[in-house]
């Protein structure tokens, strides 16, 4: 067994193949991100001062160890300076608010961290009012991020879950523009456009790439937007031809995992206690399951061990690969795909082989410093810097 494998232990991720997964086009995925709402995000998020697209890396080295073919890293460390793919929808949402209500409004949501950052980022250029929640998990780096950005952040008991239940409570209660990264029945709007700006991600994916075309995709969930955003984009752009789409979540939230077994949205039961921060949601995105109901094929859950090896691994560069400092939750897909590759069952279940050109995303740098240190054991300048 090669030692990346080894590092990553894979044997205690679950696989859960999705029987209604879709082959074909997808209806909901079609509805819901539709053309008209993709070109307006990708025209707008391009025009703000700025904006370049994220890198691509192939990391050759990893894609050897791991007996892959080609392993695509879009890496969203350097998204217009907040650390994360996050700014694109929160950004998004929030620039449409204020089109649609003026400057006048308060904006609020709930946060891990990075949606909230985000957030603060769209009301501070917009120059808005901005409260954001956050539950008492929620690191104190990443707190302070926010915090500099000029928005006021509330401390709530209880989890990710909770916190949006009471941001949602009080922004009923104060008029405030509740600009949430996950859905409900009645409350789909905001989250919408919150998913068309992540989607941009995936096409600035797509048109690096060109004529070449993965085999894989392997997409972190937290309430599941980013993965339905992106997975929709391949879906459009690739049609019947698309990627097998794997969404990957911690063992301790596997929220959408649940879902896929239960064949409806179902809470996770458990304290999501994970050092994937950005992904411990236990409540699905009622938009973003519906989309991942047609388009997932298949739920992976890793335990955090293999995230924080996946960082490690990405921090010592393999063979000749660019060393990179990439935060708990983004390494997330590229530890389920290592994870998949590393055990011959998963492997044949979803056909990964020598010849698999699989694409990850690197959702988050080193969103907060100290974490990363502590964890990887170096700050993320040093890695940078070799
Ligand atoms: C770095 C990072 N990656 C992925 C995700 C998952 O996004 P979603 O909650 O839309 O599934 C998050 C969510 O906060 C995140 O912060």
């Amino acid at each position: 067994m090669p030692i990346l494998p080894a590092a990553c232990r894979p044997e205690t991720a679950m696989l859960e193949r999705n029987p209604r997964a879709r082959p074909t086009a997808s209806p909901v995925a079609r509805a819901v991100l539709d053309e008209a709402g993709l070109e307006r995000a990708r025209a707008t998020i391009r025009s703000w001062p700025g904006y370049a697209a994220t890198p691509l890396h192939r990391l050759d080295g990893l894609a050897r160890e791991a007996g892959l073919g080609t392993l695509l890293f879009k890496d969203e460390s350097g998204r217009f300076g907040l650390g994360s793919f996050k700014a694109l929808g929160g950004g998004f949402a929030v620039a449409r608010a204020v089109a649609a209500h003026g400057r006048a409004i308060t904006v609020t949501c709930a946060t891990d961290g990075n949606h909230g950052r985000a957030v603060a980022w769209g009301a501070a250029r917009a120059g808005c009012g901005c409260v954001i929640f956050v539950h008492e998990g929620v690191s104190a780096g990443r707190r302070r991020a926010i915090e500099a950005l000029g928005a006021e952040v509330r401390v709530v008991p209880g989890t990710y879950d909770d916190a949006v239940r009471h941001s949602a409570e009080v922004a009923a209660a104060e008029g405030w523009i509740l600009v949430s990264d996950t859905s409900w029945e009645g409350y789909e709007t905001v989250p919408r456009d919150v998913m068309l700006g992540y989607a941009v991600v995936a096409e600035e994916a797509i048109d690096e790439l060109g004529a070449e075309r993965p085999s894989h995709v392997f997409l972190q969930g937290g309430v599941g937007g980013f993965a339905a955003a992106v997975a929709s984009v391949l879906e459009r752009r690739f049609g019947p031809e698309r990627p097998r789409i794997v969404v990957v979540e911690p063992e301790r939230a596997a929220c959408l995992l649940a879902s896929c077994r239960a064949g409806r949205p179902v809470s996770f039961d458990g304290t999501l206690d994970t050092v994937m921060a950005g992904l411990a949601c236990g409540e699905p995105s009622f938009l973003a399951w519906r989309i991942l109901d047609e388009v997932g094929d298949a739920f992976l859950a890793i335990p955090d061990h293999a995230a924080v090896a996946t960082m490690r691994l990405l921090a010592e560069s393999v063979a000749g690969d660019p060393p990179l400092a990439i935060g708990e939750s983004g390494v997330a897909g590229l530890a389920g795909a290592l994870a998949v590759a590393a055990v011959p069952a998963f492997r044949s279940t979803l056909g990964l082989g020598r010849e698999s050109r699989l694409l990850v995303f690197g959702t988050e740098g080193a969103t907060d410093p100290d974490v990363y240190r502590a964890l990887v054991g170096r700050a993320p300048e040093e890695v940078l810097a070799r």
